[in-house]
């Protein structure tokens, strides 16, 4: 399995006097080209157990290994070429004074010659929807939505087999929100990328991810395809999370149109289903 976690498990200060258990017995595999999403609660240990996926954080107990390469050894340069991560809040680490040193940062510790950096930095700012007359602003000059596409564009240059976004999206607004939505989908249509995608937003995840996993007070609670975490919400309903809004709406209405599908997570699928029982 390219991606293997084995019983995780993680402590924060581990036997010191502030000792915090984040993980406990994770297993999950994952797949090349899976789109995950991971959803749970503040404080579930979503950040906790991506930052295992580079070597950032090491297991406490268990193991997660990538590509073959287990995440305890020294040497994590390799690791850090095939899994690329965005932070949260990634724009805070913008630090160079052009957008176009900031993307090629990484490409520069790379060692990689001035031509490849040049195509690498330009595919990955259209990926993200920007043009190559960002380049030599400030990150400070850009709009918020901006500057969190040029630092996702330094993670993507580094063309990861594996990009994992924690809240990507977080703070942006509706619209932002969508395109950077828009780019992530490309990025896993067009290069086959991996994608584990965190979010708090049921409704994020129902659009894009394939495989849903729900993290509870450190554990996986569930981890199914995504289509079925929705169909039965109590499950999701007892830690109490939910199932997209709009899947609560089309339920109510089949005691109307009672020829309704009920199993529609997206506001687009609704809207095409109802359409189907609506006369114009
Ligand atoms: N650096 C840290 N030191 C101690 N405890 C931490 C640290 N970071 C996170 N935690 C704790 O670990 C648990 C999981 O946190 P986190 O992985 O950030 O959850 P999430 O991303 O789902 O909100 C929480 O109880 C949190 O308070
Ligand atoms: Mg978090």
């Amino acid at each position: 399995m390219p991606i293997n976690i084995e019983g995780l498990s993680y402590t924060y200060s581990n036997g010191g006097p502030f000792e915090k258990n984040a993980l406990s017995d994770i297993n999950i595999d994952i797949n090349d080209g899976e789109f995950i999403g991971i959803i749970g609660h503040t404080g579930s240990g979503k950040s906790t157990f991506i930052q295992h996926l580079n070597g950032i954080l090491k297991p406490t107990r268990g193991r997660v290994i990538i590509n073959g390469i287990d995440t305890k050894q020294k040497d994590l340069k390799e690791l850090r070429r095939q899994v690329g991560i965005v932070f949260q809040y990634p724009e805070h680490q913008l630090f160079e004074d052009t957008v176009k040193k900031d993307i090629s940062f990484g490409l520069i510790k790379q060692g990689l010659s001035e031509e490849e950096i040049r195509k690498r930095v330009i595919s990955a700012l259209f990926s993200v929807g920007l043009d190559e007359l960002i380049l030599e602003k400030s990150p400070f000059e850009l709009s918020g939505g901006q500057k969190r596409r040029v630092a996702i564009a330094g993670v993507v240059a580094m063309m990861p087999k594996i990009l994992v976004l924690d809240e990507p999206t977080a703070g942006l607004d509706p619209s932002g929100r969508d395109e950077i939505f828009g780019y992530i989908k490309r990025l896993h249509r067009d290069f086959s990328m991996t994608i584990i995608l965190v979010s708090h937003s049921m409704e994020d995840i129902a659009k894009l991810a394939q495989r849903v996993i729900v993290m509870n007070q450190g554990t996986v609670f569930m981890d199914k395809p995504s289509n079925e975490v929705y169909t039965q919400p109590g499950e999701l309903e007892r830690i109490g999370l939910s199932a997209p809004q709009i899947t609560y709406l089309m339920k109510r209405l089949k005691t109307i149109f009672p020829d309704i599908d009920e199993n529609i997570f997206t506001v687009e699928a609704a809207a095409r289903e109802l359409k189907k029982h609506l006369k114009a």
